[in-house]
């Protein structure tokens, strides 16, 4: 069985290299050069093994391709493209779309259809069955199904085997073929009534982690101007085993999951008259994370930071992955830079960012650890500067929240 999957990114390769043990797999992908390079066995995307790409291409299981005539006469398709967020912050469709298109004017046979890409309640049924309809050469009807992605990129414990995965179909046909496909590479489906419900179940899993972060965020704001720690403070309410869950305090969210995903749930609430407040609340406190901390820097270090040399350790939005995407150190690189400093960054996972390259990790008057990635010594993070303020919890003798 011929399976296409529409987006050869963070999900759509993940999903692809699991898939393609069982099925033959054809990666669609609009940008050539990741293409190219997935088709000479170069993966770029972390948990996801060059060594293993090869062996799928090798045994004919696993090709990449720009040409949408390619997505022909496949069984199913999974469209796994960007849902970012539009200038003025709204749910931005047009990847969606353009797939639907590639679908519509490329597949002339009934198929199955599921969408992987995180969007707001109603996109399957109400946006992408009418779009692929309307970029349809034919009249011919396909099933349409859900199954948002849960993968966490460079996580080790758990992946698309043992991630419980929620799915649903428009029909139940839809759903009961969706079952078959992934229960071949994931060991726990949970299937649910509607595709709504799963769509706003993912919605509301990023969510509730973006408003606890935030709320830790403030606690953390609230323990320094009572001279608690923090970190001391979380692991004694830790110690209750039941009706807590411990979040750590950070420069803010970044990846393009946390601080996207809430504002989807928040334009569909709007639209329909329900409250978003708590969603907007915690994406303001996330976002001015980054001008406490340099306040909190400046205020250390004698009220200004003006032609100070300061040295941002860790620009990835987590720790031991390379994305940059809406990553938190991007916002206190500008507020430092705003108060005068002279701003250099180091982190060797990423190397180039934004027309710069990672600096060597010494000689700076001041650092700030944004991202802890396990390769990066305490020891010489500590020695980059005579003043360093972790907000990461794990440069243990730093400065932090
Ligand atoms: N990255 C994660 O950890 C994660 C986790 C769960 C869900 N998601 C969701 O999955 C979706 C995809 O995210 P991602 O992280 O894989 O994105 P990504 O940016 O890593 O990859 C998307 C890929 O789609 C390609 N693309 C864009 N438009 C296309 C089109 N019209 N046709 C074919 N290819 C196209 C891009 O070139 C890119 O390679 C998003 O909705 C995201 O919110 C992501």
């Amino acid at each position: 069985m011929k399976v296409c999957i529409i987006g050869q990114g963070y999900v759509g390769l993940t999903v692809s290299i699991f898939a393609s043990e069982f099925f033959e797999v054809v990666g669609f992908d609009t940008n050539e050069k990741v293409v190219n390079h997935l088709n000479q066995g170069t993966s770029h995307i972390e948990g996801v093994d060059s060594e293993l790409l090869k062996k799928r291409i090798r045994a004919g299981m696993y090709r990449a391709t720009t040409q949408g005539k390619d997505v022909g006469e496949s069984s199913i398709v999974v469209i796994a493209v960007p849902t970012p967020l539009t200038k003025n912050r709204k749910p931005d469709l047009s990847f969606i779309d353009s797939a639907c298109k590639t679908i519509g004017q490329n597949i002339s046979n009934s198929v199955l259809v599921i969408n992987e890409s995180t969007s707001f309640p109603g996109t399957l049924r109400n946006f992408i069955k009418p779009s692929v309809e309307k970029y349809s050469l034919t009249k011919i009807e396909h099933m349409y199904a859900i199954s948002p992605e849960r993968v966490d990129p460079g996580r080790r414990d758990f992946n698309q085997k043992n991630t419980p995965r929620l799915y649903s179909g428009l029909t139940p046909e839809a759903s009961a073929k969706t079952r078959e496909f992934y229960s071949k590479f994931c060991d726990n489906l949970v299937e649910v009534s509607t595709p709504e419900v799963a769509e706003a179940a993912k919605l509301f899993e990023n969510t509730f982690r973006q408003v606890n972060i935030a709320l830790v965020n403030e606690f953390a704001q609230i323990a320094h101007s009572l001279g608690l720690s923090v970190y001391e403070t979380l692991d004694a309410a830790n110690t209750k085993p039941y009706g807590f869950m411990k979040f750590t305090p950070s420069a803010g969210v970044g990846g393009h999951c946390i601080p996207v995903d809430p504002t989807y749930l928040a334009a569909v609430a709007e639209e329909h008259g329900a409250p978003a407040t708590f969603i907007r609340r915690a994406n303001e406190v996330n976002l001015d994370m980054s001008k406490y901390i340099v306040n909190r820097v400046a205020m250390d270090n004698g009220g200004s930071l003006k032609g100070k040399s300061i040295l941002v350790v860790g620009v990835a939005y987590k720790p031991n992955v390379a994305d940059v995407r809406e990553t938190a150190a991007e916002l206190v690189i500008e507020h430092l830079r705003s108060e005068g400093a002279v701003v250099s960054w180091h982190d060797e996972v990423v190397g180039n960012w934004k027309d710069e390259s990672s600096a060597p990790l010494e000689g700076a008057d001041i650092a700030v650890v944004v991202t802890k990635h396990d390769s990066v010594d305490e020891k010489k993070i500590l020695n980059s500067a005579p003043y360093v303020f972790d907000t990461t919890g794990k440069v243990k003798g730093a400065k932090g929240l």
